[in-house]
């Protein structure tokens, strides 16, 4: 098994990319904000209780995303690894992701980091409000917040993987075709 962090600020192109990785290199797509989406559709307790913390762009407690992730690692066979996007977000949500890997055996090979300029990263989610229905889109407000939320609270993670050696930034701007095969070139080493 080989496992992949997808980073990057909102409107970096995790989830446009991960769903392309995902299917190219036979793994399994975990995004914790698509989670949490789903829990808010299905009108579920746990979605009433979140959506009003995403609508804000603030992140969920950190026990929440811990545990949907837990179930779905049990959950997942016969794959050839995993690509975490969204997931972790914090210090705290790393240590317990390298723990739930290492007590099945497995661990974080590589941290993929899309670097993307402040304004396309605007541009491309108020472009997406438009057809996501997102609230966390269509305010600039909330937008901004998610931005900073990132550099305080999701950024430090990047230091403690470069200690580690798994941190590898990749140029996010550009085509998304272009995009694709820089982080494709990276991952190859891997699987
Ligand atoms: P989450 O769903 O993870 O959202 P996000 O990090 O804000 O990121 P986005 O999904 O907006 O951006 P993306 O990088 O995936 O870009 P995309 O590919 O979509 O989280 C939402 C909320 O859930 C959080 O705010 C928090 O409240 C909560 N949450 C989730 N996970 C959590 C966790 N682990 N802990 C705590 N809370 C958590 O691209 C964006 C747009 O740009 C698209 O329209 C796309 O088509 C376009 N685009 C992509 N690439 C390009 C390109 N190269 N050129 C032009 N356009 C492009
Ligand atoms: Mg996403």
């Amino acid at each position: 098994m080989v496992n992949f962090l997808i980073f990057g600020p909102p409107g970096s192109g995790k989830g446009t990319q991960s769903v392309r990785l995902a299917e190219k290199f036979n793994l399994v797509h975990l995004s914790t904000g698509d989670m949490l989406r789903a829990e808010i559709t299905a009108g579920t307790d746990l979605g009433k209780k979140m959506s009003s913390i995403m609508a804000t762009g603030e992140l969920v407690p950190d026990e929440v995303v811990i545990e949907m992730i837990a179930a779905k690692i049990d959950k997942t066979k016969d794959s050839a690894g995993f690509l975490f996007d969204g997931f972790p977000r914090t210090v705290g949500q790393t240590i317990e992701l390298e723990k739930m890997l290492g007590e099945r055996g497995m661990k974080i090979d590589l941290m993929l980091v899309l670097d993307v300029e402040h304004d396309e990263l605007v541009k491309r989610l108020i472009a997406r409000a438009e057809l996501s229905g997102r609230p966390d889109d269509k305010d600039t407000v909330v937008v901004e917040n998610r931005i900073s939320v990132y550099k305080s609270k999701t950024e430090p993670i990047i230091n403690y993987c470069r200690e580690k050696r798994l941190y590898q930034p990749v140029n996010g701007m550009g085509t998304i075709d272009d995009i694709f095969i820089r982080l494709s070139d990276h991952m190859k080493k891997f699987v």
